[in-house]
Parts: structure tokens; sequence; C-alpha cells
């Protein structure tokens, strides 16, 4: 069965279920595993650890699946992250997920190369900072998520309920449950 969500439209995948960023694991080859499976691989950028070695990974992810897949790079946590940008809009993939804070400064180079654009964010408000930039779709991680954490961060569901009819772009739900977009 082929789900049919706004993020399914988006990303062109078979599920609506994406991988997150996962630094240290989150590899060429478990990001294929992952989009072989109809849902959304991502290969994090920090994993892979330079410019040219995720230019490297990203090859590589192409050759092992046909389908869409996503490259993480979290801000603040990412080396050499200009350079992870340019290796990104190169070889032109599906999407990026940026994640953390405010991702402002790389937004034109984002929005400038056509690519979709994810941000992940642990409050309503950091999602709706980004919808205000132009993202695509928000990765919402509640307090159950393990890493982002913020002193305003609410519970997942609580979350996800609260921050729905305040988003128009799709809202994917994180944090505990693995990731699963709700529209
Ligand atoms: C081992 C580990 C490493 C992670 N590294 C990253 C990372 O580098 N960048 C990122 O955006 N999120 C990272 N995360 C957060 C996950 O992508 C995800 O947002 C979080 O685990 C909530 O997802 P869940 O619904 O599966 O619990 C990491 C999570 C784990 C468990």
């Amino acid at each position: 069965m082929r789900w049919r969500t706004r993020l399914t439209e988006l990303l062109d995948c078979k599920y609506p279920i994406i991988e997150g960023g996962l630094s240290g694991i989150g590899t060429w080859d478990f990001a294929a595993a992952v989009s072989n499976t109809g849902a959304v691989g991502c290969l994090t950028a920090a994993t892979s650890r330079t410019p040219d070695k995720l230019r490297e990974d990203i090859q590589k992810l192409r050759k092992a699946t046909n389908n869409p897949f996503i490259v993480n790079i979290s801000i603040g946590g990412c080396p050499q992250i200009d350079e992870m940008f340019e290796a990104c809009f190169q070889e032109d993939v599906p999407a990026i997920e940026t994640a953390g804070y405010r991702p402002d400064e790389y937004i034109e180079r984002i929005k400038k190369s056509n690519i979709t654009w994810i941000h992940k964010g642990a409050t309503v408000d950091f999602c709706k900072h980004a919808e205000k930039l132009g993202v695509d779709a928000v990765v919402l991680v509640g307090l159950e998520g393990y890493g982002f954490k913020n002193i305003k961060q609410l519970p997942t569901l609580t979350s996800i309920a609260w921050a729905a009819p305040q988003l128009r772009v799709p809202l994917i739900a994180g944090g505990g449950i693995g990731a699963m977009s709700l529209s």
C-alpha cells in the first residue's frame, strides 16, 4: 500500500516515516537500507566527518537505492558546515534536514539550490520560525527524544497536538515514537 500524505508527496516516498539524523550511526549504508524499505533514509553529515567523504557517501547511497533520502546537517554539531552544505548542493541531494537552533544564515543558499528543506527543532516556536524562513516540512522532537533538549520542550504528543494547528507545512513527530508524518 502506498500512503498519501503531504510528506509522501513532498519526498516521493512510500511511507511517511523518516530516519532521524544519527551521529556515529547514520551512515550511507544504514540510510540505503531504510530508503529501500520505502521509508526515507538519512545520511548524517557529521558521521561522514568531512565534505569529501560526505560527497563519496552520497554517491554510494545513490548507487545503493533508487529511493529518496535526506542528508542531515546539525547546526553546531556538524564540522565544516559550509562545505557540507556545498557537497549537498553539488550532489543535488533529494532533501536536506537542518537540525538545532537558528538555521537562518544557511537558508538563502538552501532555497537557491531548490533542494527540499526540512528543519528539526525541539519547540513549536523553532518550527514556526523555520516556517517563516520557507521550510518545506518540520520535525518536532518532544521530551522523550534523545539529544534535543530545550527548557520549553513539551512531551512528544502534547507538543505535536499544540503544534499541528499552528503550522501549515507538513509536521513530522519525533521523540520516543520514531518519526511519523501526521498530515
Ligand atoms: C545515537 C543518536 C544520535 C543522534 N544524532 C543526531 C544528529 O547527529 N543530528 C540530529 O539532528 N539528531 C540526532 N539524533 C536525534 C534523532 O535523530 C531523533 O530526532 C531523536 O532520536 C528522536 O527520534 P525518536 O522519535 O526516534 O525518538 C540522534 C539520536 C540518537 C539516538
